[in-house]
């Protein structure tokens, strides 16, 4: 086979995604459902959508809201389709392995360690940020060189990096234990939401809903670019597939489940939001908590730092264990050190990698300037998700009999919406962040022609298709 060739072999796919794992088989259908709202609903709710109305879609941030979930959803029907045929814990990797060839597959692996790590890193700091202002509501304050990284005057983000190795704990203690710690901190954050959409029916003003459209259809269109961001997460219920007792059944559930329940919450959020207080006034770091002190709720700032808290701690945790999975997944197949194979026997967990990955994420949160760096987990996902829309077409036409539990409606054309969805929120990213993107790609193939391309189990072994 010519090198040229061998870049785009693909991975022959298990005739059974059941197939045997060292990880413990122990999360349910439910357990996966909550996984996708744990990472899902973060920071986005709290902070964007104030934003959104304010800057770009006035109250028809309720349709920002809709039109991203119907966007997200495209590549959701995606994702289930794979996850329940390819499978794996590798997700947006393994799943371009089986279809487009090993050299993509690295790179949308490589690329899912920007999405993952980055999201994981800004979200532990965006968690510092509202630690401080509780402890500081109670008469605490940390001296300010344990709050800021270097370049913003301090030494360290301590509670960000403490947040991180906290959840890497939980973690490596096992999938069962973490899925238990999730859905407790899932259920903190639900019932904050609903405390505030309790509030919010009473106090819904529909006068505060005029104008509607301030800026028009085009506004629409760019709070749903804004808000993408609210709604990444689900596709890492896939990163679970060794550890779903029913991975063909329960996997599209999970995601799709996870990704309607969001979309609800969101749009009910978002609708009683710009009813309680008039759009142009919501544009604050906490636009929650000062529409409910606009209303009379002096509490409300301290209920929805917690519902904020518990929100971003699961986002971290859900992050931390997608990434960890999807790194197994590519150690697995020679294209990372054999070290990181390494499945803790008690525990079943990979316990070496949850802790590296935690240090890079730790040191990225603790010491560099990564604030503003959003867009790029914007980027990154969107790429992975094209490629997952990509696979579905692909494998319709390289494998039409490979078993599907699931099949997504209208393929090749729904998958083929999503590829271009993407794209077009791709296109309306800042060059910075195409250049940013750009410049981890490289960095990702270099690494791949310099190590990874000669330990590839596929290259050493004959049966590359
Ligand atoms: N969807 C996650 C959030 O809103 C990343 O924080």
């Amino acid at each position: 086979m010519s090198f040229f060739k061998s870049l785009f072999s693909t991975k022959p796919v298990n005739s059974s995604v059941r197939s045997a794992t060292d990880l413990n088989r122990c999360l349910t259908g439910f357990d996966l459902t909550m996984l996708g709202v744990g990472a899902i609903i973060g920071a986005g709710i709290f902070v964007l959508t104030g934003i959104a109305a304010a800057t770009q879609a006035g109250p028809a941030v309720v349709f920002s809201y809709l039109l991203a979930g119907v966007a997200c959803g495209f590549s959701a029907l995606a994702y289930a389709e794979l996850a329940s045929s390819v499978g794996g814990c590798g997700s947006a990797y393994g799943y371009a392995y089986a279809s487009l060839g090993e050299l993509i597959a690295w790179v949308i692996g490589w690329d899912l360690l920007l999405e993952y790590g980055m999201d994981g890193a800004t979200v532990s700091i965006g968690w510092a940020g509202y630690v401080q202002e509780a402890l500081r509501a109670v008469g605490v304050s940390l001296p300010s060189v344990f709050l800021n990284d270097p370049f913003h005057g301090g030494i360290v983000n301590l509670p960000a990096v403490l947040i991180i190795f906290a959840l890497a704990w939980v973690l490596s203690i096992g999938a069962r234990e973490s899925a238990r710690f999730n859905k407790i901190i899932v259920f903190i954050k639900l019932t904050v939401i609903a405390l505030f959409i309790a509030i919010g029916l009473f106090h819904f003003d529909p006068a505060k809903w005029s104008p509607f459209l301030p800026f028009g259809l085009q506004g629409i269109v760019n709070g749903a670019g804004l808000i993408f961001f609210a709604y990444i997460g689900f596709d890492a219920v896939s990163t679970a597939a060794d550890e779903a007792i029913n991975p063909q059944r329960d996997l599209p559930r999970g995601i799709i489940a996870s990704l309607i329940i969001c979309t609800v919450i969101y749009v009910i959020f978002a609708a009683l939001l710009t009813g309680m207080m008039y759009y142009p006034e919501l544009n604050s770091s906490s636009p929650v908590a000062n529409a409910l002190i606009h209303i009379g709720y002096r509490f409300s700032a301290e209920v929805i730092a917690l519902g904020a808290i518990a929100g971003l701690t699961t986002v971290i945790l859900v992050m931390l264990f997608g990434a960890s999975r999807i790194f197994l997944a590519m150690a697995r197949d020679g294209l990372l050190p054999s070290y990181f194979e390494k499945v803790h026997e008690k525990s079943q967990t990979p316990r070496r990698l949850i802790w590296v990955l935690a240090t890079i994420m730790a040191v990225t949160a603790g010491f560099l300037p990564i604030n503003q760096v959003a867009n790029l987990v914007n980027m990154g996902t969107l790429a992975a998700f094209a490629v997952v829309c990509s696979g579905v077409i692909v494998l319709r036409y390289t494998k039409p009999d490979m078993p599907r539990s699931f099949r997504t409606p209208g393929a090749p054309f729904v998958p083929l919406i999503g590829v271009l969805l993407c794209v077009y929120l791709m296109t309306s990213l800042p060059l910075i962040t195409w250049y940013s993107f750009g410049v981890w790609t490289i960095i990702g193939v270099v690494i791949y022609f310099g190590y990874s391309r000669f330990n590839s189990l596929l290259s050493k072994t004959a049966f590359a298709v």
